[in-house]
Parts: structure tokens; C-alpha cells; sequence
């Protein structure tokens, strides 16, 4: 990793940014995490295999008298991170708590910790305290310059979405039983990209102690995070996770979270109580118009199609095609599509859009597999008018803002961070539009 590091000779930010270098700072330790760690202080080694420059392990010294801080290291602490430049900090940061060089050489030290775990470690005495790097692992295929990361995600990785799962699968495969971790709180909220983490997870491991923050904790990135205890079931694997969460915001109002397997260990989403409908003709959605509809439907209608997969030059490619009356009409009544992500402007929010608007098309195919994060042609039923069709774009985006507003856009993944919280771009899962949809009926349209 060294040696990647420096090769590449990018400037030190973009490398930062690509190991989720967001350091915690030292009060979030002192405030959330010190006080369940004391007791265990002197039975219990710690580590911090991500540690940057040690905000997450060293203030512990701050317990220890200055004369027996060396030996207390010695025999309880462990860190490491990949970056060089942090492993020199925070070796400089101990040897500040008085610390000997002797065992900082030992006990703090470069690894890649992802592809290498640190051989030795009593499972059973050792609490992994960590920060992980997070980092989506789309974005790491789409990106040459995260290339070097693709091969954390085989083998026994392959599903995992991000970074900061690859740390906590490896902490479970070598049976750690307790660790406090930092993460961004899509653990809890996402589907897709964190349904089997928390499957594979939250079988083994106790939520013991949770904090959600609403606001921001690093300066360099506006990614929604919580401090999570985790504690290994010693009776085995379970089904149910319950915990209360304390939502760290001006009123620290505390939320009783029930996480059941059968549900993907995902919070049931909050949709505003009217979505409760019993009355109706609820909406229902479906995706993608794909090539193999359109090669089917051949016909004499003349119908112009974006190629979602086609992109170049900041446009989609269009292609002429000339398809049946069932498909010319499917495609007159559904003129949506949705964003599943933030394009990073105003104008470009996740959401429902008009096809016609912004590409001056009638559909959108797409060829081969499916790709999530390009646009989709939604497909609504019952059939609707155009102007239902825009009513539905309307309050459908009007929702989503509400529902992001009130959360913070928890329950959305984050596709790319920005240090400007409102270029944070998120992503919205398909099942998630579908269940907004179906919150709507005809009757709302009109
Ligand atoms: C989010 S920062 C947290 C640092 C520290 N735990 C804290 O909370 O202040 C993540 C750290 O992981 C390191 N890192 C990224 N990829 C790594 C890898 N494969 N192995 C070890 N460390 C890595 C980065 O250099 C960075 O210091």
C-alpha cells in the first residue's frame, strides 16, 4: 500500500479522499466511547486498525499516570493504518502521551488491514475501536485511480458494498466479540447496499449501545454517521437485533429500533402516516423498458428511445425505433423516469423526472444488464393521463424532500461525499420509489 500510495502521485487529498481518511475527533472518543471502556481498561487489549492519527485509542492514556503509560501500551494497545504519513502521526501523538519509541515501533504500524489482518489477537480479550475508511464499492469500480481497492471485494468479499463492511467481516471472521465502530448510519438504513452486511452481521452481533448524529462530525465530509457497540452473542446466531438509538440532536431523543431478519435487519421505513392507505386505487410501479421489449414490439409507430448505457460527452445517445400501438401507448402513459442518483445540482435531485423535459425522447431502453445508477424508465399502473403523470412527479418529489429533510436522508446511500453537505450525492433504491408510489392513489392525481 505504501509503495501504491506514493507510485500513483496523486495530490494528497484525492489519495485521502480514496482511503476515507475522515479522522474522528477526539471529543466524539471522549464523549461516546471512554466512558464504556474504563471497566475494561485493565483486561483488555485495544486496537484500531484504521487509526490515522490515534483520536480513537490514544486519549485512553489520558486514565493512564504519565510514568505507566510505556508499560500500559506495551501490553494493551495495538494500531495500524495504511497510510505512512498517519502512522508517523499518531507515533509522533503517543510518543506526546509520553510513550517510549521502543514499543511505538512495535505497537503502531503500516498495514493494509483490509487484505491483511494482524496475526495474534486474542479474540476474546481484544475490542476493535475503529473508524473505518468508507468507500462505496461502485465507486471504486468506476474510478482507475481506486482501482487498487477492486480486489478487497472477491472471494469471500463479493456482495459487500463498501469499505467500512470489509472491516467489520473481518473482525467477525476472526472472532472479535466487542467493537465500538464509527460507520456511516446506511448501515442501518440502505437496502441494497448494506442488506448483507447487516444480514451476515447482525446474526452474530448485538447492537449494545448506539448513537445516530444528526449533524456533522468531520470537517472534510457531511456523510451521516453513528458510534455503534457491538457485542458477539455468546448464546449464537439470532434473528431479532433490539436496541435503543439516541439521536444525537439538540433534544437527544432516544428511538427503540427492532431489526428482524425477515425484513433484511433494515428499519421499517418512516413514511409519513397518511401513506397508511386502506381506501383506493393504490399506484404501482415498475422499471426499465428493455431492448429485447423493444426489439419485440415491432411496429410502424415512430417513437424516439435514449440509450441509458450510451453515454458520452455529458449526453445520452438516442436512436430511433419504430414499435407497435401496445408499445407506443405504454410509452405516451408513462413519461417518467427516475434518478436514483444526486447529480450533485439543484435541478438534479434523486427523484421522479419528465423524459420529454430532459431528453427530448419518449422512453428510455435499456441493453444487457441492468444498471441502477443510470436513469430508468418508470411504468406506472393503472394507466395514467400525462397530466396525472406530472401530478405524480410532483408530489412524489415534494415527499421524498420531506422525508429527506426530517432524516437527514438516512435512509438514502451515499454515492459520493463532498465536504459541502449539499453536494453530498445520495442514492434512492428502486424499492424504496416503489413504496412511495404505492402511498399514492388515482384519487391523489387528480
Ligand atoms: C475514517 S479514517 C479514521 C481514522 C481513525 N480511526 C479516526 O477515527 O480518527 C480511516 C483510516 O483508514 C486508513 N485506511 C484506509 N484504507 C486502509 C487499509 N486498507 N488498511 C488500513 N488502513 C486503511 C486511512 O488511511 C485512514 O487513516
Amino acid at each position: 500500500m505504501d509503495r501504491m500510495i506514493t507510485r500513483q502521485g496523486q495530490n494528497k487529498l484525492d489519495q485521502r479522499r480514496l482511503l476515507g481518511s475522515h479522522l474522528t475527533p477526539v471529543s466524539v472518543f471522549q464523549d461516546y466511547v471512554l466512558p464504556d471502556l474504563k471497566p475494561l481498561m485493565h483486561d483488555h487489549m485495544f486496537m484500531d486498525l484504521f487509526c490515522g492519527e490515534g483520536n480513537l485509542i490514544l486519549p485512553m492514556l489520558d486514565l493512564v499516570p504519565r510514568s505507566e503509560r510505556t508499560n500500559y501500551f506495551r501490553m494493551h494497545i495495538f494500531m495500524c493504518d495504511a497510510d505512512p504519513e498517519m502512522v508517523d502521526k499518531a507515533i509522533s501523538n503517543a510518543s506526546d502521551y509520553g510513550i517510549d519509541h521502543e514499543v511505538l515501533e512495535t505497537h503502531i504500524t503500516v498495514r493494509d488491514s483490509i487484505s491483511s489482518y494482524p496475526p495474534m489477537i486474542d479474540a476474546g480479550k481484544t475490542v476493535h475501536i475503529t473508524n473505518p475508511p468508507y468507500l462505496y464499492v461502485g465507486h471504486i469500480m468506476k474510478h482507475p485511480e481506486a482501482s487498487f481497492q477492486a480486489s478487497y471485494f472477491a472471494r469471500d468479499n463479493e456482495g459487500y458494498q463498501d469499505l467500512y463492511q470489509l472491516a467489520m467481516m473481518n473482525d467477525l471472521r476472526h472472532g472479535i466479540q466487542k467493537m465500538f465502530y464509527v460507520i456511516p448510519t446506511n448501515f442501518l438504513f440502505a437496502d441494497s447496499a448494506s442488506r448483507k452486511i447487516r444480514m451476515d452481521f447482525l446474526t452474530r452481533y448485538n447492537i449494545s449501545k448506539c448513537r445516530l448524529f444528526e449533524s456533522r462530525v468531520f470537517p472534510h465530509t457531511g456523510v451521516n454517521v453513528g458510534v455503534f457497540q457491538f457485542d458477539l452473542d455468546q448464546k449464537g446466531q439470532h434473528r431479532k437485533v433490539e436496541f435503543d438509538a439516541v439521536l444525537e440532536n439538540e433534544n437527544h431523543r432516544v428511538k427503540r429500533f427492532i431489526l428482524d431478519s425477515s425484513n433484511g435487519f433494515r428499519p421499517k421505513m418512516d413514511l409519513p402516516k397518511e401513506q397508511a392507505l386502506t381506501r383506493g386505487e393504490r399506484l404501482c410501479a415498475k422499471f426499465y423498458l428493455t431492448i429485447d421489449e423493444v426489439r419485440s414490439s415491432s411496429g410502424k409507430s415512430e417513437v424516439i428511445l435514449v440509450d441509458s448505457k450510451n453515454f458520452s460527452k455529458g449526453t445520452y445517445a438516442k436512436s430511433t425505433f419504430f414499435v407497435d400501438d401496445r408499445l407506443d401507448r405504454r410509452l405516451r402513459s408513462n413519461p417518467l423516469f427516475v434518478r436514483t442518483v444526486d447529480t450533485g445540482s439543484e435541478n438534479g435531485r434523486a427523484g421522479l423526472h419528465d423524459i420529454r423535459k430532459e431528453f427530448d425522447a419518449d422512453g428510455i431502453v435499456v441493453s444487457g444488464n441492468t444498471y441502477r445508477t443510470n436513469p430508468i424508465q418508470l411504468f406506472v399502473k393503472p394507466d395514467l393521463t400525462r397530466e396525472e403523470s406530472v401530478k405524480l412527479m410532483h408530489l412524489f418529489n415534494n415527499k421524498l424532500e420531506k422525508m429527506r429533510l426530517e432524516s437527514g436522508s438516512s435512509f438514502m446511500t451515499t454515492y459520493r461525499y463532498s465536504s459541502n453537505p449539499r453536494y453530498i450525492r445520495k442514492y434512492l433504491g428502486l424499492k424504496q420509489v416503489s413504496a412511495i408510489i404505492s402511498s399514492f392513489r388515482r384519487e391523489d392525481l387528480s
